[in-house]
């Protein structure tokens, strides 16, 4: 059976809006094989589909189906670590298991831009799936069923606290309270900030972070679904974080710490309490800069 290590993703970053995306230290584990018939096992208390409705087994199967390779079937052991619904690429995650698993089970047919451009056709979102499979911070255009896209690793003393509600918001929601227009000064706000946060991510320039992360074209509309979650990025900005921004869809807010703020967890966990926020988790980790990887 062959294992593989699959991370969770930022997507957004502020102002990147469905272009910019990174992978972080949160792993799920997937193994695989060819079997006769389906065979899913769930190794954690998560209530996942176990037949041909689980999002692996689909997406290994158009592997297979793309190939022109007879398919009989697969078993699959799955470990799930990353939240769902929380704007942390779960469904990326399981869309990339299922192109990786597959394709190295033929011998690897699929080129890694093969494989960017079918997860983002299959999930929609190249701001998850390619830092999903590549690691590291991505810049991605999706344009006429084809991903342009750069990845460049990070290498600074950064952390990423994910601060996770006890609830979810499903992509398609968040999405519908988008406006359809927005003014020309506001794309021109957009587009300056999602280039002054790569190259300041890159260049060590972290006190950009916090302007970088403003954004005009979703964070504000879609506060509205996210109960609390303004007041604690700003909570969070008060502690001393560079940045805090809604990750992904939300509504998970993601803060950007340097490494050296050992007490920003402990400290924001206390105010948390307070709040009457018990039930929201506090995941604090890496930059993940190899993306999806063949475990020995
Ligand atoms: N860029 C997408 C969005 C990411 O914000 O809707 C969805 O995971």
């Amino acid at each position: 059976m062959i294992k593989i290590r699959i991370p969770a993703t930022s997507a957004n970053l502020g102002a990147g809006f469905d272009a910019l995306g990174l992978a972080v230290s949160c792993y799920n584990y997937v193994g695989m094989q060819e079997y006769d018939g389906v065979k899913i096992l769930s190794k954690d208390e998560r209530n996942i589909p176990l037949d041909e409705n689980n999002l692996i087994y689909q997406t290994a199967k158009k592997v297979y189906d793309i190939c022109g390779v007879k398919f009989r079937g697969l078993m699959i052991e799955q470990e799930s670590n990353i939240p769902m619904t929380r704007g942390l690429g779960s469904s990326s995650a399981c869309v990339i298991a299922g192109l990786v698993g597959a394709n190295t089970l033929l011998k690897n047919p699929l080129t890694h831009d093969d494989l960017v451009n079918l997860s983002a056709k299959i999930e929609g979102h190249p701001d998850n799936t390619a830092p999903c499979l590549l690691g590291g911070i991505v810049t991605a255009v999706f344009d006429d069923d084809e991903v342009h896209w750069v990845k460049q690793e990070v290498c600074g003393h950064l952390d990423f606290v994910a601060i996770i509600p006890d609830y979810t918001v499903k992509t398609e929601t968040a999405r519908a309270r988008l406006p359809e227009q927005i003014p020309h000064k506001d794309a021109v706000f957009n587009l300056s900030r999602a280039a002054l946060f790569s190259a300041s991510i890159l260049t060590g320039k972290y006190e950009n972070l916090k302007v970088a992360t403003e954004d005009r074209l979703h964070q504000s509309f879609r506060l509205k679904l996210m109960p609390n979650v303004e007041q604690v990025m700003q909570t969070a900005l008060d502690l001393g974080a560079y940045a805090s921004y809604i990750s992904g869809a939300g509504p998970t807010i993601m803060s950007i710490v340097d490494a050296k703020k050992v007490d920003f967890t402990t400290e924001l966990r206390k105010i948390l309490d307070k709040q009457g926020l018990e039930k929201w988790q506090l995941l604090r980790m890496n930059i993940d800069n190899h993306g999806t990887t063949l475990l020995k």
